[in-house]
């Protein structure tokens, strides 16, 4: 395994990189509309997908009306105002710009629009989940060294083969180094023409954390992109949320206790507590969780102490689930596919919630040895980028591994919480 100095100097000397910086701040492409101050527009994830979603974007300059226009398929305009806010990070100073809309009816299709002073975009498709049904993208881990476009690649074969998937997950470590303002844009507009009419879900990773140094520091891009649900922390807000889609409540954690107890402690102690009472609450038939690293110790296989094999991040979170009765964990982090099967008091099990760490979607790969006792399917090696889908209804769970070219790696079923 690489030491962490690696992976977080990993771009450090990133020619495409350099070049990225210097080409400067937003460009006309990233714009939604020629001429327009509306960049980056996006679909974010709302506690209650079946009626709410969450419209951001940005712009280089405040502007006094901001706002969205939702139509209904029978053609009814209803207008939702917003607010923005100036953000600045890494020397650069933009406006983040986010509108709230809700009342909307379940399982319908609707259009809308940005309007921002005088400005529009197009009209965009927006679609609210039912009750019986949920269909996801995951993307693993999409930090890259070659200008996004291998995250580009990976993410634009997944939705062109799946063009009526409405929401798709990045399991974190979005961007190489969460300070860099350069990266960010990459990662924006390598997936720009796709964000404005699917649902977003953002997971934080390790490397959202890092600063220019490449030193821990809280979050601030991250935290500022992506207005995800109230978790009704004090100090945590959208550092772990939670959503329904269809018949699956997804629990979004945060695992990065490493990186931000020294610099900004107490997130376990509040998110656990949070956890359980958010799992208690729901009558969901599923329930998934999403969370960045991932819960094998690769460096430490083969060690005689007693459970060697589970890594910090597991032996704090893993009875939770076991008593939980969460049915599937996807994590990410160690940048290669790995299914676990089921694994239920630290030990592989017949039941208990199955774990898959979910490989890769930039071009950035560590050497991860294998564990016979814990990674039951591997892709082979070399390994390359891969994507998965997610089809669940209130009987079953599909989860299927591809390779960017739509070729399926990997394929599984979960049957009334049982692997089949
Ligand atoms: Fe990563
Ligand atoms: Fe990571």
């Amino acid at each position: 395994m690489p030491s962490k100095i690696n992976r977080r100097s990993f771009l450090k000397f990133s020619l495409a990189g350099i070049f990225s910086a210097i080409m400067g701040k937003f460009t006309k492409s990233q714009a939604a509309a020629a001429g327009s101050d509306i960049y980056m527009p996006r679909q974010l994830i709302t506690k209650d997908s079946s009626s709410s979603r969450t419209i951001m974007w940005q712009s280089r300059n405040p502007h006094a009306s901001l706002r969205v226009q939702i139509r209904d398929a029978a053609g009814n305009v209803k207008n939702y105002m917003g607010s923005g806010g100036l953000f600045q990070d890494d020397g650069e100073a933009f406006y983040i710009n986010r509108v709230l809309v809700n009342n909307l009816k379940p399982q319908s299709q609707y259009t809308y629009q940005i309007v921002q002073d005088g400005a529009t975009t197009p009209w965009y498709p927006l679609s609210t989940s039912g009750s019986d049904t949920m269909e996801a993208l995951i993307f693993p881990d999409s930090q890259c060294s070659d200008g996004y476009e291998t995250w580009k690649k990976v993410a634009s074969g997944a939705f062109n083969a799946n063009p009526n998937i409405n929401l798709f997950i990045n399991m974190g470590d979005l961007v190489d180094n969460g300070e860099a303002a350069y990266q960010w844009r990459q990662w924006f507009n390598a997936i720009g023409a796709y964000m404005p009419s699917r649902i977003f879900v953002p997971l934080m990773g390790n490397h959202e954390t890092y600063d220019l140094n490449w030193k821990c520091r809280v979050p601030h891009a991250f935290l500022n992109f992506f207005a995800v649900p109230d978790n009704n922390s004090n100090g945590f807000q959208r550092y772990y949320y939670s959503f329904d889609y269809g018949p699956v409540h997804f629990i979004v954690l945060n695992t990065q206790f490493e990186e931000l107890d020294p610099i900004k402690p107490g997130m376990m102690e509040q998110q656990l507590q949070w956890l359980r009472q958010d799992v208690e609450a729901t009558e969901k038939p599923w329930r998934v969780v999403l969370m960045h690293k991932d819960v094998i110790n690769y460096d430490n296989l083969g060690s005689p102490e007693p459970l060697a094999d589970i890594d910090e991040v597991g032996r704090r979170f893993m009875p939770y689930f076991d008593e939980l009765g969460i049915h599937l964990v996807f994590t990410a982090h160690q940048h290669t596919y790995r299914r676990h099967n089921h694994i239920f008091n630290f030990e592989p099990s017949d039941h208990g919630p199955v774990y898959i760490d979910t490989g890769v979607a930039g071009n950035c790969r560590y050497g991860v040895p294998r564990t016979e006792r814990f990674d039951k399917v591997m892709l082979p090696q070399p390994e390359t980028d891969n994507y998965l889908t997610i089809r669940a209804t209130s009987e079953d769970i599909i989860v299927q591994c591809y390779l960017p070219d739509g070729q399926v790696m990997d394929s599984f079923v979960l049957t009334n919480s049982k692997q089949v």
